[in-house]
């Protein structure tokens, strides 16, 4: 999909998105979704990492490249992690990297007024970027919903009318307030991806391991769409049971 196709849904149809970390899956997500992000979420969800900030750029290129395989529709954007993105010279070397190893379609960075410079840098070389605004994984320590507070809720508006003047094409809004969502959302012409942000925003964005309850996770806004652990407990038991019954491989399985 082409950003402009994919920004003129706005208002229009609202935005499917899902992070995923692999080809197979990917493959799958491709029916369904406008986007499909590499997030570095896979920090925590696949290394178990205490936080995003130890993910690296190496990890992700592969993990997208991995990814890459399993997408002809959707747009395919690749996180940026932590540290590499510090000033508009780091940031245009290493998402250039991104974009040559892994042909995505463009690339996310978290932050508003502090990387505005970054984004426009990127934006003129033409690299899509799309935003992340909200609860910010990479800077933030803790994991508190925004918006409470009237300055708090200024300086997001602020920082989402701003990415959109820089040429962020979207922005992901995690963790905020509802009515605030729908002020950002009501505030920009790009489309705004709810994540814990409420329904009033122009599409949403899940963790895929979250709603298939393969990532054993609790939090308020993950819905949780199936079991799959269920499933595979459920294969790997039946396995089990036939190796050590001898009841598999059978002949047929054999050469
Ligand atoms: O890292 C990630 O997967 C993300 C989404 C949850 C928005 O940033």
């Amino acid at each position: 999909m082409k950003i402009e196709k994919f920004i003129k849904k706005k208002n229009k149809n609202k935005i499917v998105s899902l992070s995923a970390y692999s080809k197979n899956i990917a493959t799958v997500l491709d029916n369904y979704c406008d986007l499909v992000l590499v997030g570095d979420s896979l920090g925590s969800v696949l290394y178990n990492y205490k936080s995003t900030r130890e993910v690296t750029l190496k990890t992700m290129i592969e993990h997208s490249k991995s990814v890459r395989m399993g997408i002809k529709k959707s747009l395919m954007i690749v996180d940026m992690p932590y540290n590499t993105y510090r000033n508009s010279k780091e940031a245009l070397k290493n998402a250039k990297q991104v974009m040559l190893k892994t042909k995505c379609d463009g690339v996310k960075l978290e932050g508003g007024k502090k990387i505005s410079k970054i984004v426009t840098t990127l934006v003129k070389n033409k690299i899509p970027v799309l935003g992340h605004l909200g609860l910010l994984p990479q800077s933030d320590r803790s994991f508190k919903y925004k918006g409470k507070k009237d300055s708090e809720r200024e300086s997001i508006l602020k920082d989402a009318k701003l990415l959109e003047k820089c040429g962020a094409f979207s922005i992901v809004l995690e963790c905020i307030e509802s009515s605030l969502a729908k002020k950002i959302t009501n505030s920009v012409d790009i489309p705004t991806i709810g994540i814990g942000s409420s329904n009033n925003c122009d599409g949403q964005i899940l963790v895929l391991d979250d709603l298939i309850g393969l990532n054993p996770i609790n939090v308020r806004f993950v819905k949780k769409y199936t079991n799959i652990r269920k499933d595979i407990s459920k294969a790997v038991l039946n396995y089990a049971r036939e190796v050590r019954s001898n009841k598999f491989p059978l002949k047929k399985h054999s050469y």
